[in-house]
């Protein structure tokens, strides 16, 4: 049977705030949601992909944090927080300032969880379901939390931020070391202690750095 997304994505979460960016509230799934127990083949059963966007990941809260603590960052400039997720870094971006927003992720779910949750901070967000990895520069900035976990992921990656950032893009990046991260092609800006979940992560707190993307930072 298939739920409508948004009373599914309702059903599933409590509005709670990512440890590390408590000024902003989430539809997230916790321990107390059945979604957290759920494996990937019940998913499966259900049309719903891994629910990526149930949850406020360390590279998110990293890159959110320093979108709010740099304001100058995003404000005033067309922004892209690619791979958005539970639209956690879009919606920083919006209340740091920026002027439009494009949360991307190729998960449909993503579009009614981002949008719920702009709805909850109070800021509204534009969403492309449309797979842009390789696209040419729409944007001033693009953000990108938590992506280099999938090797053949970050292999798309790597040409398409080089190309961004000779475009004349800066291209952010929050990691919490995952294992396909190109720290040699990057420039660190900010690390920072991620409260995370253990069942999750099986750590407590993630050591999470936002990089910059080719050149050093200026
Ligand atoms: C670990 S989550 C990170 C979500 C969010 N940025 C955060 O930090 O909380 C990775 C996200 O990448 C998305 N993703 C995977 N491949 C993608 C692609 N080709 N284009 C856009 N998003 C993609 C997934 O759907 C998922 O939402």
């Amino acid at each position: 049977m298939r739920t409508d997304p948004e009373s599914f994505v309702r059903a599933n979460t409590g509005i709670l705030m990512p440890p590390h960016v408590p000024e902003i509230r989430l539809h997230l799934a916790s321990e107390a949601h059945e979604l957290w127990l759920k494996t990937e083949e019940e998913l499966e059963q259900i049309g719903l992909p891994p629910p990526f966007w149930a949850f406020a990941w360390a590279g998110g809260q990293g890159l959110a944090r320093f979108i709010l603590d740099h304001p100058e960052t995003v404000r005033g400039r067309r922004v892209v927080d690619f791979a958005s997720g539970s639209g956690l870094v879009a919606i920083a971006a919006k209340m740091a300032g920026a002027d439009e927003v494009v949360a991307a992720d190729i998960d449909p779910w993503c579009e009614t969880a981002a949008r719920l949750n702009a709805e909850l901070n109070g800021v509204s967000l534009a969403f492309a379901a449309a797979d842009i990895v390789g696209s040419e520069r729409a944007a001033d900035v693009y953000l990108a939390g938590d992506v280099f976990y999938d090797k053949s992921f970050a292999a798309l990656l790597l040409p398409w931020f080089d190309a961004l950032e000779r475009a004349g893009a800066v291209v952010l990046v929050g990691d919490p070391g995952r294992a396909y991260c190109p720290r040699e092609r990057m420039t660190p800006l900010a690390t920072y202690e991620v409260p995370v979940t253990r069942a999750l992560e099986d750590c407590e707190v993630k050591r999470t750095t936002v990089w910059r993307f080719g050149q050093a930072a200026s």
